[in-house]
């Protein structure tokens, strides 16, 4: 490893967005460390088994890791046609005791980047109401939670809300005690194999809806270079901001009409 070679976490590397930012930063040079439940041949310097719906596989992935890391990208998801404990366990619950369980390890100067959702739309109304999830450090606590909840309300909108949330809350303790920066990204359709899911979990008619207002869904060479640079130094300045990637869709929503061309 050279000496100016970053050293970069990217969990949920198997696939979509997680795998593609692991490629990137492999062909870049940095050291890559692949985190993922699947076996994949993404581009990376080492491959780590994880299964984030288990702290347990979390704690023993933080034991065999040791410090001086740079970048923590936490980009598995799940959709929501998963059952709803594991919804919040991948999308909430691993992303907080990984990024927990890393800040430690990160250097001063580095970053967290956590792939949310815009469908975490109307996060700011629901703090009060996510109030103890936003309280719960473990799996029981969580589940106990959700079985309370309206099953009609969106659980894949609760994880990625309370994402949001969390980072936000984090990120000024992070910069003060870590030098560390925590945002997260929030992307609109993107074509990776969860896309099929959000079809049958969101309607495949609000996504063409979606697409045919801006034009395209997202390919996650869309959505790359906003994570990395958001891990970059040139981002140096930006801390506990949430950034969506979507073509312009959501901005209108929280404006009123949008001005006619
Ligand atoms: N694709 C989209 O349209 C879209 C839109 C908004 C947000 N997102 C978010 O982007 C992120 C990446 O999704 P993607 O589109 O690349 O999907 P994907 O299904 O291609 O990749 C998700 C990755 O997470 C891993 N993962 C899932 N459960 C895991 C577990 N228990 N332990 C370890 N790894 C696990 C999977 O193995 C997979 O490699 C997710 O957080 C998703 O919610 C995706």
């Amino acid at each position: 490893m050279s000496p100016e070679q970053r050293r970069i976490v990217v969990v949920g590397a198997g696939s979509g967005i997680g795998a593609a930012t692991a490629a990137h930063y492999h062909e870049q040079g940095e050291y890559v460390l692949a985190v993922d439940l699947r076996r994949s041949d993404t581009p990376a310097a080492r491959h780590e088994y994880c299964d984030l719906r288990d702290a347990a596989s979390i704690d023993a992935l933080l034991e065999r890791i040791d410090s001086g890391w740079d970048v923590l990208t936490y980009v598995a998801g799940v959709p929501g046609t998963a059952p709803a404990h594991d919804v919040l366990a991948v999308n909430y619950l691993g992303m907080r005791l990984m990024t927990e369980g890393m800040l430690p390890r990160l250097r001063p100067g580095g970053a967290i980047v956590t792939v949310a959702s815009v469908a975490a739309l109307g996060w700011q109304q629901r703090i009060d109401e996510l109030a103890d999830l936003l309280d719960a450090t473990d799996l029981d606590t969580v589940r106990t939670w959700q079985d309370a909840q309206d099953p009609a309300y969106p659980v894949y909108s609760t994880s990625k809300q309370a994402a949001i949330i969390y980072a936000k809350r984090l990120a000024p303790a992070a910069w003060q005690k870590y030098g560390v920066r925590v945002n997260t990204v929030s992307p609109g359709p993107t074509e990776t194999p969860i896309l099929t899911d959000f079809e049958a979990s969101m309607g495949k008619d609000v996504l063409d809806m979606v697409k045919a207002t801006v034009g395209r869904h997202a390919s996650v060479d869309d959505i790359v270079p906003v994570i990395t640079f958001l891990a970059s130094p040139a981002a140096r300045w930006i801390n506990g901001q949430d950034v969506h990637v979507d073509g312009g869709f959501v901005a209108p929503m929280s404006t009123g009409a949008p001005i006619q061309l």
